[in-house]
């Protein structure tokens, strides 16, 4: 038995990753059975089977249990592993296990009886909203807690935006839920009006914005390097990816409120920073793409590479759709209309629900003992049946949205209305018929993931996790660790030694010193950690001991193997290489393609 801190802790991850395939199915079934009211209202055989009952059931089942489960079990498993350090407070993590699955009944009790806020993605009463606030921050100090007894100098990009998930979605939950009760179930809010609705849309919209989006692209800057074999495409990029999108998603809510009660100058401004996000979501997108640069032939059988690659095509397309529906113009044709809808699915099926079954396929054979899921046919065959149910989707609502918004508008000469409202939902039957198809296949996929998950799991063999030893102790750690724990590589001559050049040259030296000098067990098939210290500076530190090691460099690799090519990239060698044998030959593109710390462990 390895000693406590060790090893990993994978029995939360894995409680969380199980808890994901469970509640998706549940999630999207109750998808199916709306989509299928939306067609035959006679399926509302009881109150609390009741669209407007069932339909936040949906929602929250899918956010905040589907979606949930899999954003703790990737940040769990994501932060120990990058940080080599194994949770902080296992009975904490486990209590956020069972805090969250507690909220989870509480909502799948709660709603059907129609106990509601009736505020959208806040439903929940104000005793289960204390529940999730205490489970929250139980969260966030498991993850900081992770953080700051962290091995390794760096804190990889996709800790960032697990950490701004994390804290944004605390701070949105406290304030959207400030609320008086009344009674144990009925509250109402502390605002009024307007603002209530603003307080509401902020809320609603960094939801999107943190939990459907910044959580999700802290998977994907672990995941697709890691399933690619290659370090994130642009390392900077990813860094100025995380603060123009959590500065840009703030603003963005009022543009859920337009032409409503709201100043005019705040919707305007709410569609203004709308269309600047369009600039980061879209430079996260292409980091992600272009990740897989010269990587790409692994997607012809790689089924994992395939989720995660095509989720990212979604992604840019919701984020695309987004700011062009954030126009007035535009906004005035599809709001309250099925186009929402389309967005909304194309976000959620597309980027979210791919993004996460591509990183399941990923964790969950790890969690198991196994090199790969039961079956990777069956996990072709999910990729495929989804896709098409996605697609089926998504064009059923558009083109049902932008139909429904041009017959609302339509006039006659005489200025009346040319169609009645009724006459426009019964133009709409067919495309709920498509909706209805493309959901039950997108679930008949789920069904798929859950069988070939629990296959899996069925032959498990026991896992022992090791930390590796700390191949870069303490004493290696550079003095600028303490000054500046920034993910910007530059910022940290530790993390100059990660530079491009460590995929070939650093790499291999440090490796060698790695098992040479820091132990047996040291980082096992982590290659971004062998990029970390070349072999001179390891030693260097770790046998004298000294606390305050100088600043390693990739002198002893850079000068050792003469660069050019697959060696440090133009870039980095311009800026770190002592041996000055290298410049930048592309001026902004090669300063952006840095590959320092990029590749995770
Ligand atoms: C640049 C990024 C994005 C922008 C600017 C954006 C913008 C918008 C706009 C303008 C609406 C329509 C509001 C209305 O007329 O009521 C909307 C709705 C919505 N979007 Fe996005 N979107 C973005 C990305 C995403 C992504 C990636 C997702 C999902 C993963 C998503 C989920 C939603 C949801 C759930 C709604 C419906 C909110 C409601 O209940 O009314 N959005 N978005
Ligand atoms: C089998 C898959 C799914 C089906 C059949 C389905 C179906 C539906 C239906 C029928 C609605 C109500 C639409 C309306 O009000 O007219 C809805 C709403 C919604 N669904 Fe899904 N859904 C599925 C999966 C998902 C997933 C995986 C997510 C998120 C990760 C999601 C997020 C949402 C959201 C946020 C809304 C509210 C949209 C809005 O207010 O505009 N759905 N879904």
């Amino acid at each position: 038995m390895p000693a406590a801190d060790s090893a990993y802790n994978y029995r939360v991850v894995k409680q969380f990753a199980l808890m994901t395939v469970v509640w998706g199915v549940v999630g999207m079934a109750v998808g199916v059975f709306i989509a299928a009211q939306l067609l035959w209202p006679e399926l509302n055989l009881a109150p609390w089977l009741s669209y407007g009952r069932l339909r936040p059931l949906h929602t929250n089942a899918v956010i905040f249990a589907f979606g949930g489960c899999a954003l703790f079990a990737t940040s769990y498993y994501v932060v120990q592993r990058t940080s080599h350090a194994r949770l902080f407070c296992d009975r904490l993590a486990a209590f956020t296990f069972w805090g969250w699955q507690a909220v989870i009944v509480g909502a799948a009790i709660t709603l059907p009886l129609g106990i509601t806020t009736s505020k959208e993605y806040a439903e929940l009463e104000w005793p289960l909203d204390i529940l999730i606030a205490v489970v929250w921050v139980s969260y966030a100090v498991v993850f900081f807690g992770t953080l700051w007894k962290r091995k390794v100098p760096h804190i990889y990009v996709a800790n960032w935006f697990f950490g701004a998930f994390i804290l944004t979605v605390a701070l949105l939950h406290i304030v959207n839920s400030a609320a008086v009760p009344v009674t144990l179930w009925k509250s109402y809010s502390a605002y009024a009006g307007a603002q209530d609705a603003m307080v509401q849309w902020w809320y609603g919209h960094n939801a999107v914005g943190f939990f459907l989006t910044a959580g999700f692209l802290g998977m994907m800057y672990y995941f697709i390097p890691k399933q690619a074999g290659r370090p994130i495409y642009s390392y900077r990029l990813s860094v100025v990816h995380f603060w123009a999108l959590i500065f840009t998603y703030m603003w963005a809510g009022p543009h859920h409120l337009h032409y409503t009660a709201l100043p005019d100058w705040t919707q305007s401004l709410g569609m203004v920073f709308s269309l600047i996000l369009l600039a980061p979501s879209w430079g996260g997108m292409i980091n992600g793409v272009m990740t897989l640069s010269g990587a790409w032939h692994k997607l012809r059988d790689d089924p994992i590479l395939k989720f995660l690659v095509v989720s990212l095509s979604f992604y840019g397309m919701s984020t695309f759709e987004g700011p062009m529906m954030s126009i007035k113009t535009v906004n005035a044709l599809s709001h309250y209309t099925d186009w929402t809808v389309g967005h909304v699915h194309s976000g959620a099926l597309g980027w979210v629900g791919f993004i996460t079954m591509g990183s399941l396929y990923y964790l969950v054979p790890r969690l198991c003992g196994r090199t790969q899921m039961h079956s990777v046919p069956a996990m072709n065959l999910h990729f495929w049946i989804a896709t098409v149910g996605i697609v089926l989707y998504i064009s059923a609502m558009w083109i049902a949205g932008v139909m429904q918004g041009l017959m609302w508008r339509a006039v006659g000469e005489d200025g009346a209305l040319t169609y009645t409202f009724v006459e426009s939902v019964k133009s709409t039957y067919p495309f709920y018929a498509v909706r209805l198809l493309g959901g039950l296949l997108y679930l008949a996929g789920m069904l798929i993931m859950a069988w070939n998950v629990f296959a899996t799991v069925a032959q498990s063999k026991p896992v022992e996790a090791l930390i590796p030893a700390a191949a870069w102790s303490r004493s290696c750690r550079s003095p600028s660790r303490n000054r500046s724990p920034s993910p910007w590589p530059a910022s940290s001559p530790t993390a100059r030694c990660s530079s491009p050049g460590a995929t070939s040259t650093c790499a291999r030296a440090a490796t060698t010193a790695t098992r040479r000098w820091c132990g047996p067990s040291a980082p096992r098939s982590s290659a971004t950690a062998r990029t970390r210290w070349p072999a001179s500076s390891c030693t260097t530190a770790r046998s004298s001991g000294a606390r305050s090691a100088p600043a390693p460099t990739c002198t002893a690799s850079a000068a050792a193997t003469p660069t050019s090519g697959t060696g440090c990239t133009s870039s980095t060698r311009a800026t770190w290489c002592p041996s000055r044998t290298c410049r930048p030959t592309h001026g902004w593109r090669s300063r952006l393609r840095t590959r320092g710390t990029s590749r995770p462990r």
